[in-house]
């Protein structure tokens, strides 16, 4: 037997706090009867439905995704804007991405319908290191890079000390390139970051996530991971087979 919300996140139905929000506001329904608690288990002989519509179990898949710009990181937009499971093409499971890229952020998302391993990944227990590379206003100073590699809070909001490497600078175009090496996944983080201490983002990029690189993919392109790939996340992530 498995807990409820657990099911729902392997299914692919939802992301594991997703799929807690469903039930306790009364979408999903075992052996017809609406189940609101989140502790309720489920075996494979019971029938399981969200808004009446019979949830599978599905192969999981692991896919790689190169996000262009303008383009939003979840499965459904209300504003009707493209996302970026609309660019990935022959994958029949219903995928969702892991964390989020913002809209004008291009580079490395993954998307799976692996509940478990998707919330390892964005849990800060487990979060892994991203690597982004970003354009910005002005030249960063020694004590800006400094700041940023001690940690900097913004509006209350504290961001652990990253890697900062100043790739190349224009002091002409008041530009630099920037590389910037996290593990948290907080909302707009890099932005915010460089923008508190001066140096606002004008571009920026996701090149790396963990051990993954977009290596041979064009911007746009999609690939699965490799099974050995998945093996190393779940590895990452405690979730050795
Ligand atoms: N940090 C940001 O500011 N934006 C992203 O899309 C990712 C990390």
């Amino acid at each position: 037997m498995e807990r409820l919300q657990k099911v729902l996140a392997h299914a692919g139905v939802a992301s594991r706090r997703q799929a807690e929000k469903l039930i306790t506001s009364g979408h999903v329904r075992v052996n017809a009867t609406v189940v609101t608690e989140l502790g309720t288990k489920v075996g494979v002989h019971d029938k399981i439905t969200v808004d009446n519509v019979p949830v599978v179990g599905e192969a999981p898949v692991y896919v790689m995704l190169y996000k262009p710009r303008g383009v939003v990181s979840t499965a459904n937009d209300d504003k009707g804007r493209k996302t970026v499971v609309d660019l990935i093409e022959n994958v029949p499971q219903r995928i969702y991405p892991v964390g989020r890229l913002d809209y004008e952020t291009t580079g490395l998302l993954l998307l799976t319908n692996d509940g478990e391993l998707a919330n390892r990944l964005t849990h800060p227990k487990y979060e892994v290191d991203k690597v982004y590379v970003a354009r910005v206003t002005g030249v960063p100073t020694n004590d800006a890079m400094r700041q940023l590699r001690k940690g900097v809070t913004v509006d209350g909001e504290t961001y652990a000390p990253a890697k900062l490497k100043l790739l190349s600078s224009d002091a002409k175009k008041h530009t630099a390139i920037v590389q910037v090496t996290i593990h948290e996944g907080k909302n707009h983080e890099v932005r915010k970051m460089l923008a508190a201490v001066g140096y606002p983002v004008e571009k920026l990029k996701r090149e790396q996530y963990g051990f993954l690189t977009l290596k041979g993919l064009q911007n746009g392109d999609s690939r699965y991971l490799k099974p050995e790939e998945v093996k190393e996340l779940k590895r990452l992530t405690g979730l050795a087979e």
